[in-house]
C-alpha cells in the first residue's frame, strides 16, 4: 500500500509517499481500506517537530479515516467486511489501509460522502468536549470561538447554534461571509485589529461566558480577560508556535513562558473557570467518547451537523495540503485521498 510518511522534522519537503506492506488485522481488529483521511493541525505541528504526542519519525500521521472494512481479525463479526465506516486511528490513517480496534470504528452516515465522514471525528469530538462536556454551554449564553473558520471552529459553531448560544468568532476577514452564512452572529477580524476591544464593544463591555482558544501562550491571558462572571476558558492548542526549524522551537518556548498562571483566589473572586482539552489523551475513555460520538451522530441524523470539506488533496500532494492550512487558506476541513 501507499502511505504519507513524515520522514523527519522540517518543511513540507519532508513528506513522502512511500510503499509499505499492507497491515493485517489482529484479534479484535479490522483493516479499513481508506477512502478519505482527515488532515489536522496536529499533523502540521508534528511535521514541524512541535507536537510532543506525535510518534517518532519516520512516521505516518492521521487520526481519522472513512473507508470500507476490508478484512476482520479473530473474534470480530465477519459481516463487518464491506461495510462503510469511520475510524479513529492513533496515527497511520494517512495510508491506503489502516488497522484499528473495533471499539474505534463507527458506521458511516449514509448521506455523507467519505470525505465528509472523515471530517467528523477530530473536529466534532474536540468541539463537543469543549462546548458540551467541559464548557457546559447553555442556551442564551455567549461564546467566543477563535479561528471560527477552521475545522474545529466550524464544528463548534454548529454545536453552539444547536445549544442556542449567541456566537462570536474570530477569523481572517476572507472567511467572514461564509461564517455569516453558516449562522455566526458576530464575525470579528483578528488579523488587522485587536479583537478584545471589538468583542467588549459588541457585548456592552461584559464579555462572554465561554471562550475556546487553540492559539495558546499569552493569547490565553487575553481570552481569559474576555470572560464575564461565570465565564469559562477552554484551552486546546498552541498554534501560535507553528513554524519550521529553530523559529518554531523558539516560538514554542516563548508561548510556554507567556502562558498565564491562574490563582484559585482570582478564579473565585471573578466566578471564572479554566480547563484544557486534549482529545489525544482520551484513548482510555472509550465509553465516554462513544457517548459523545452517539450525540454527534444524532446531530448528523437530525441534519444540523454538516461538516464543510474545503479541499481534497491526493496523497501525492500532501505537502500542498499542509501549506494550504499553514497559510490560513482553509475554511473548514482539508482531506487527503489515496
Ligand atoms: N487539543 C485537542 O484535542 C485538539 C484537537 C483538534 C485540534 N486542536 C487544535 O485546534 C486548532 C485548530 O485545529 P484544526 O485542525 O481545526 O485546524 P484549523 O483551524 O482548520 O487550522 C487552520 C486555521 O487556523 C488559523 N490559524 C491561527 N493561527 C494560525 C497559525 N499560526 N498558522 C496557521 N493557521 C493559523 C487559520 O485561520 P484564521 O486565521 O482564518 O482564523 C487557519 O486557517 C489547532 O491549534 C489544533 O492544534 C486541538
Amino acid at each position: 500500500m501507499k502511505q504519507v510518511v513524515t520522514t523527519r522534522n522540517g518543511d513540507v519537503g519532508v513528506l513522502e509517499v512511500q510503499d509499505a506492506p499492507d497491515p493485517v488485522a489482529g484479534s479484535g481488529e479490522v483493516v479499513v481500506r481508506v477512502k478519505a483521511a482527515g488532515l489536522n493541525f496536529a499533523d502540521i505541528m508534528a511535521r514541524q517537530g512541535l507536537y510532543p504526542d506525535g510518534p517518532p519519525k519516520p512516521c505516518v500521521m492521521g487520526y481519522e479515516v472513512a473507508g470500507v472494512v476490508d478484512s476482520a481479525g479473530a473474534g470480530v463479526d465477519q459481516s463487518l467486511i464491506g461495510k462503510p465506516v469511520i475510524a479513529m486511528t492513533r496515527f497511520n490513517g494517512q495510508a491506503e489501509f489502516v488497522k484499528v480496534g473495533t471499539g474505534q470504528v463507527f458506521e458511516k452516515p449514509e448521506a455523507f460522502s467519505f470525505e465528509q465522514a472523515a471530517a467528523l471525528p477530530v473536529n466534532y469530538l474536540t468541539a463537543y468536549a469543549l462546548l458540551v462536556a467541559m464548557g457546559g454551554l447553555q442556551p442564551g449564553e455567549a461564546i467566543l470561538i477563535h479561528n471560527a473558520g477552521g475545522g474545529v471552529g466550524l464544528a463548534a459553531l454548529e454545536i453552539a447554534r444547536h445549544v442556542g448560544a449567541i456566537t462570536y468568532g474570530t477569523a481572517s476577514p476572507g472567511k467572514h461571509e461564509f461564517l455569516r452564512e453558516r449562522g455566526l452572529d458576530y464575525p470579528i477580524d483578528y488579523r488587522t485589529q485587536d479583537w478584545l476591544p471589538e468583542l467588549k464593544n459588541l457585548t456592552n463591555g461584559r464579555g462572554v461566558e465561554l471562550v475556546i482558544d487553540p492559539i495558546g501562550g499569552s493569547h490565553w491571558k487575553k481570552s481569559y480577560a474576555a470572560l464575564r462572571h461565570t465565564g469559562r476558558l477552554g484551552m486546546f492548542g498552541v498554534s501560535s508556535a507553528s513554524a519550521n526549524g529553530l523559529k518554531g522551537k523558539l516560538k514554542l518556548i516563548k508561548a510556554a513562558l507567556q502562558m498565564p498562571r491562574f490563582h484559585p483566589l482570582g478564579l473565585l473572586g471573578k466566578n471564572r473557570g479554566v480547563f484544557g482539552v486534549n482529545l489525544g489523551h482520551l484513548w482510555d475513555e472509550q465509553e465516554k467518547v462513544a457517548g459523545w460520538v452517539s450525540a454527534i451522530m444524532d446531530g448528523v441524523n437530525d441534519g444540523w451537523i454538516r461538516p464543510h470539506v474545503d479541499k481534497t488533496f491526493p496523497f501525492e500532494q500532501a505537502g500542498e495540503a499542509h501549506s494550504y492550512m499553514e497559510s490560513r487558506k482553509n475554511t473548514g476541513k482539508v482531506i487527503l485521498v489515496p
